[in-house]
């Protein structure tokens, strides 16, 4: 269902890699709102991924490739994407997350610290380097909206999600850090909102991803929270409705964060 919660709005999604991506179904969503959109992703990504099927979804939206950790790729997308938009943007979306360590099999206690650099660098640091890229070059209006995808790892231990629960405290700590600096400076707003498990490929790479999955769709009162939810809530926090909302991180999970343990999970015990 469409509300125009975004007509004339202009963004940036990052991360859309297949049709299971968070980032696919916000681009759908936001130009769904009426809103324009630039698409990116890292070159690499470009060529394995499906991003041109989304793009021609998209009102035919231009796809400019940035690995997110090089400040030359962020300054050439923001300013390509100001130059198509012919003016400032209004939202992006940060759905950025790879950790080596997961992907190689190295455990959180014997990790590998040139891939635990780059798990910090890719699934955290280049939130930063986006927010610092947008505002050296003013390419964001005031009362623009950034918005980056968390986990509740980053507030409590999950085992096989090794480094990326780091990575996530970081950038959990660095929107609250620049959202401060971004709202003074300009007026923009800079939040993570932490999602439930969702089967996507950066998420089904996490070891053990299938049962963690299942206990949280058990421990929370409304179920797991699926990605096109994500995107709802995400349309929500790019809109004016919610532009007092700054340096925060929102629990997007069917009330997975503040439930302790719940009777479908008790119940597998008493058996
Ligand atoms: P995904 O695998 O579809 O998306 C991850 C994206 O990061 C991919 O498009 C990939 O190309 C991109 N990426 C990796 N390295 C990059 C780089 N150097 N530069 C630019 N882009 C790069 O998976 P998903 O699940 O949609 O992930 C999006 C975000 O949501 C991530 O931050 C993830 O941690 C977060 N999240 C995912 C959950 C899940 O269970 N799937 C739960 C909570 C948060």
């Amino acid at each position: 269902m469409a509300n125009q919660l975004l007509s004339g709005k202009k963004g940036i999604i990052f991360g859309a890699l297949d049709e299971r991506s968070i980032a696919w179904k916000v681009a759908l969503r936001a130009v769904e709102e009426g809103a324009e959109i630039v698409l990116s992703n890292a070159p690499v990504a470009l060529r394995m991924g499906t991003i041109k099927e989304l793009a021609a979804q998209c009102n035919n939206a231009p796809v400019i490739g940035a690995d997110a950790t090089s400040i030359p790729d962020l300054e050439n997308l923001f300013n390509q994407a100001t130059e198509h938009f012919g003016g400032k943007i209004d939202f992006v979306l940060h759905s950025i997350g790879m950790s080596p360590n997961v992907r190689k099999g190295f455990a959180y206690d014997g990790t590998n610290y040139d891939n635990f650099l780059k798990t910090l660098d890719i699934s955290a640091l280049s939130f930063h380097k986006v927010m610092q890229t947008a505002k050296k070059l003013d390419a964001l209006n005031e009362w623009a909206s950034v918005l980056a995808l968390s986990y509740i790892a980053a507030q409590r231990t999950f085992p096989g999600y090794n480094d990326m629960g780091d990575a996530k405290a970081l950038l959990e700590s660095i929107a609250r850090s620049f959202g401060y600096s971004y709202g003074f400076a300009k007026k923009v707003r800079v939040n993570t909102i932490s999602q439930s498990p969702v089967p996507t490929t950066a998420g089904s790479g996490v070891a053990g991803f299938d049962g963690f999955y299942g206990y949280a769709e058990k421990m929370s009162p409304l179920g797991n929270a699926s990605a096109a939810d994500c995107a709802n809530y995400c349309i929500t926090l790019f809109s004016d409705l919610t532009r007092m909302v700054t340096m925060q991180n929102l629990f997007h999970d069917g009330g997975f964060s503040f439930t302790g343990v719940s009777e479908g999970v008790v119940e597998r015990f008493n058996q």
